[in-house]
């Protein structure tokens, strides 16, 4: 797909949003997660992220979170050791219905066929550390930043300024705490993503690389 228009017009809308949250709100945080990469043909790329995030902050945005991929292109934030075969086969609307032999023989091929995106880790530092660089308000890194360690390499680094983390929170909401407390060193999530996939049928929990009893029917 192919997004047409100057990034100025593409932009209008969120700044006529932001306009609109100052006006109702005044200064009331707003924090704004963009893509550093989208993984689309013709879509986004670092360079226009750099120019989206200087646009935000003349707009008065006052944090940018930087991430990469799209629902629609899905793969790229499932980063981990194993491609969720199991799990897409389960919820995605083409596969869902499909007997569970056919799904049990399609799983490994899956895997072979699609590798889960590399690297695994800090996926999106090196553009965030870009746009850091480009605006004056602060910088927000996301993407498989699970370790105390890697955590505070980020911020010591001058990289980003906060850290946000998703999949650790689904299976230890009280993670921060315990990292605080030197309780923990890392999460224990173990990058399964079946968190992000199996959304599509119920409610968020953590599966733990395992499918809910009957969705192995
Ligand atoms: C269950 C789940 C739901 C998510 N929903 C969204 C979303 O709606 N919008 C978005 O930009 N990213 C979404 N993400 C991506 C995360 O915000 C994050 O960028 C990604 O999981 C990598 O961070 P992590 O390694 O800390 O999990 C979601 C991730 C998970 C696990």
């Amino acid at each position: 797909m192919f997004f047409w228009g100057s990034i100025a017009n593409k932009f209008r809308i969120v700044s006529e949003i932001l306009r609109r949250i100052r006006a109702e709100e005044g200064d009331y945080p707003v924090l704004v997660k963009i893509n550093g990469f989208d993984h689309r043909r013709g879509g986004m790329r670092p360079p226009e992220a750099l120019e989206i995030a200087r646009l935000l902050e003349a707009s008065g945005c006052s944090a940018i979170e930087v991430s990469s991929g799209t629902v629609e292109e899905g793969l790229s934030i499932m980063r981990g050791p194993v491609f969720p075969s199991e799990a897409l086969l389960a919820s995605n609307f083409r596969f869902k219905s499909l007997p569970a032999m056919v799904k049990k023989a399609l799983a490994p091929l899956l895997r072979l066929a699609m590798p889960s995106p590399k690297p695994w880790r800090g996926y999106n530092l090196e553009v965030t550390k870009a746009i850091r660089q480009a605006v004056s308000i602060p910088v927000i890194a996301v993407g498989g930043i699970h370790t105390l360690e890697h955590i505070t390499s980020v911020l010591d680094s001058g990289t980003a300024d906060f850290l946000s983390m998703s999949r650790p929170f689904v299976i230890e909401p009280n993670i921060v705490r315990k990292l605080q407390e030197g309780r923990q060193t890392a999460s224990r999530c173990i990058e399964c993503n079946y968190c992000a996939i199996m959304i599509e049928e119920g409610s968020l929990r953590c599966l733990f690389g395992k499918l809910p009893a009957k969705q192995h029917a």
